[in-house]
């Protein structure tokens, strides 16, 4: 392709970016300014495998390889949205994938740790996000059912997986005012999106239906 074949290419992303916020984000109630600004920013082609590209910015999730997939652009930003992120914030990711959400976190909050079960997912998102500049991200192979009790506790937790139930280590690990999002429901892709807020006690509430590949692991699905 000639170089001005990809600024072309480049140019129809961004608008497709611009449509997409728009059009799936701010229409279907989206408010929050740094998610809709971080969605505008990153690159999402990026987290695409290159044959799929032109299916980056569809309102649906897009397959990644290893049977996974990213997720679809308007769970992305209402998961992010809830966790009501500052800039001091330290988040848990459980589930890189492709590392989008990660990106999008990485804007919101001060440090990321995001962890991934399949090693070649992990090692792809990685080198996307060191490409595209991100310093305040860090990863690990490992069952994120158990969370990441070394860096504990977490201003926010987010989930991108299916789970059985809320894990205990999770719900633990979470700080006294934090937030966390996860899909519950059952294995096959039908769940409820649910945020649990810690203020002393947990408080839980159903935010809407959702479809997610499974969480495997201890505190989650058996693979
Ligand atoms: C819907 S995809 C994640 C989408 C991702 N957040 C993104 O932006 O592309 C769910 C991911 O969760 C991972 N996963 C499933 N169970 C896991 C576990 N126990 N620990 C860590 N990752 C897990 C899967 O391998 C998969 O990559």
């Amino acid at each position: 392709m000639s170089l001005l074949g990809r600024e072309g290419e480049k140019r129809d992303f961004a608008e497709m970016r611009r449509d997409m916020v728009a059009v799936q984000l701010r229409m279907r109630g989206i408010r929050d300014a740094g998610v809709l600004d971080a969605m505008l920013k990153i690159p999402r082609e990026e987290f695409v495998p290159e044959e799929l590209r032109f299916r980056a910015y569809d309102d649906s999730p897009v397959g990644i390889g290893e049977g996974q997939t990213i997720s679809q652009p308007y769970m992305v930003a209402i998961m992010t949205a809830v966790l009501k992120l500052k800039k001091t914030d330290r988040v848990l990711e459980i589930g890189t994938g492709s590392g989008y959400q990660a990106a999008v976190l990485a804007e919101c909050a001060r440090e990321v740790i995001t962890i991934e079960r399949i090693p070649s997912l992990q090692y792809h998102a990685k080198e996307v996000l060191s490409k595209l500049g991100y310093k305040n991200i860090i990863f690990a192979v490992a069952d994120g059912t158990l969370g990441y009790p070394a860096l504990a506790p977490y201003d926010g937790i987010i989930v991108t997986a299916g789970a059985p139930r809320v894990p205990e280590p999770l719900k633990e690990q979470l700080a006294d005012g934090g937030r966390l999002v996860i899909p519950v429901g059952d294995r096959t892709f039908q769940q409820c999106l649910l945020v649990v807020k810690r203020d002393k006690e947990f408080d839980e509430q159903n935010l809407t239906g959702c479809m997610f590949v499974p969480l495997i692991g201890k505190e989650g699905w058996q693979n």
